[in-house]
């Protein structure tokens, strides 16, 4: 066989190489499924648990390490997986430690779907999933049963904003052997040091705070045990959690302005909240930072800081239908899921499957400060107060 190719060949390869020595501040974005291996001998020694080399797309490029090295630093870890969502990071927690015969317990005010997989996992893999409240603090030793295994916390629970006794918890986990895993959303990662409070995994959904640009869904799992990790990601290969190179891309390119928009989105939502708690139309303003929010204590304690996420408790004088109105008339927020990005947001909850008697002051609205200028969205929201009563 000669060196000449046909032009179908040719197109498909091709002798030139870019010169090496290329220096940028962007990392590459490396696309591959195919990872090339430069004889068997290599190929058979790939171990797609090392993370010094590369045996398929799906365990690993340079662009995907990068990100997951970033990751680990910025919450104090060692060791980081991305998912393709935060669920999925969640799940890839719950199959790694779970299976048939035991228990998981999940805080009552946990992320929905999180408690949807929980019941999931119960009714068609024999896993029983219990919930505590959030506030339990060491009680949760009581509801430790022999064969629990993992207890999952948010911290706050994003939409009742409670905030848990970390330490407690895990006190008490760690006295039976048992995993604690933290939802640390809120906090990005930037206002609470999890690792240094007990916890032995950190989940992100990189969706928020991290891509920042409320365009990309992504979430991690983080640790800074070895047999976890291995855990962790033996999970993420059977489950197969790729995640795509341009969206890995993407929440990199957040991460230089992480720490300034978290803090801008804090500055903002305290302000507003602050504005909404001097307001006759609230009852409560369940923001972690303020004395109504349970766990407050805790919160000051722990954090060194809030995002830009918080509820309140309209007066129960107000039907729903009300704070429905109120919610459809505001302009600059839009009502939609998530939260994290430049924009603005409201949504109505009612909290399904978990009860407390504060609850009964009113109806519950969640809020996710954006980038806007809080002072318009004070007007946006004092406009919209007026159709409360008229
Ligand atoms: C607290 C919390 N955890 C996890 C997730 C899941 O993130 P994703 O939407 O990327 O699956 C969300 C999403 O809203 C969330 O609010």
């Amino acid at each position: 066989m000669t060196d000449r190719k046909t032009l179908q060949t040719a197109l498909i390869h091709h002798d030139y190489e870019a010169p090496g020595g290329f220096g940028a501040f962007p990392p590459a974005i490396h696309h591959a499924s195919t990872v090339l291996f430069e004889n068997v001998a290599a190929l058979r020694s790939g171990d797609w648990k090392d993370k010094s080399g590369y045996t398929y797309g799906l365990h690993g490029t340079p662009t995907t390490f990068t990100l997951e090295a970033r990751l680990a630093a910025i919450e104090g870890g060692t060791h980081c997986l991305l998912a393709p969502s935060g669920l999925a990071a969640i799940s890839m927690v719950d199959f790694a430690l779970l299976k048939t015969g035991d228990d998981v317990l999940l805080p009552d005010n946990v992320y929905h779907p999180s408690r949807v997989l929980g019941n999931w996992l119960q009714e068609s893999m024999g896993v029983s999933a219990r919930y505590y409240d959030p506030l339990v603090g060491a009680g949760i030793a009581e509801l430790i049963a022999p064969n629990t295994r993992l207890i999952w916390t948010e911290a706050p629970g994003s939409v009742s904003m409670e905030v848990p006794d970390l330490p407690a918890i895990c006190a008490a986990a760690h006295a039976r052997g048992v995993v604690v895993a933290l939802d640390n959303t809120w906090s990005a990662g930037i206002a609470l040091r999890a690792f240094d409070l007990g916890v032995d995994i950190v989940v992100q959904a990189l969706t928020k705070y991290q891509s920042g640009g409320a365009d990309v869904l992504m979430g991690a799992a983080i640790t800074r045990d070895d047999v976890l990790h291995a855990k962790l990601s033996g999970s993420h290969m059977r489950l197969g959690l790729g995640v795509g190179a341009d969206d890995a891309y993407l929440v990199m390119r957040g991460l230089p302005t992480l720490k300034l928009r978290f803090d801008a989105h804090d500055a903002a939502a305290r302000r507003v909240a602050a504005w909404l708690k001097a307001r006759p139309e609230i009852v409560r303003v369940l923001h972690p930072a303020f004395e109504d929010c349970p766990g407050h204590t805790t919160w000051k304690r722990d954090f060194t800081g809030a995002g830009g996420l918080f509820s309140v408790l309209f007066d129960a004088r107000y039907s729903e239908a009300r704070t429905d109105r109120f919610v459809d008339s505001l302009k600059l927020f839009r009502i939609g899921y998530s939260w994290g990005g430049p924009n603005s947001l409201a949504v109505p909850y009612r909290m399904a499957g978990i009860r407390r008697d504060w609850m009964d002051a009113g109806t519950l609205v969640r809020f996710n400060i954006g980038l806007e200028d809080p002072a318009d969205l004070i007007a946006d929201i004092e406009r919209a107060l007026s159709t409360l009563t008229d």
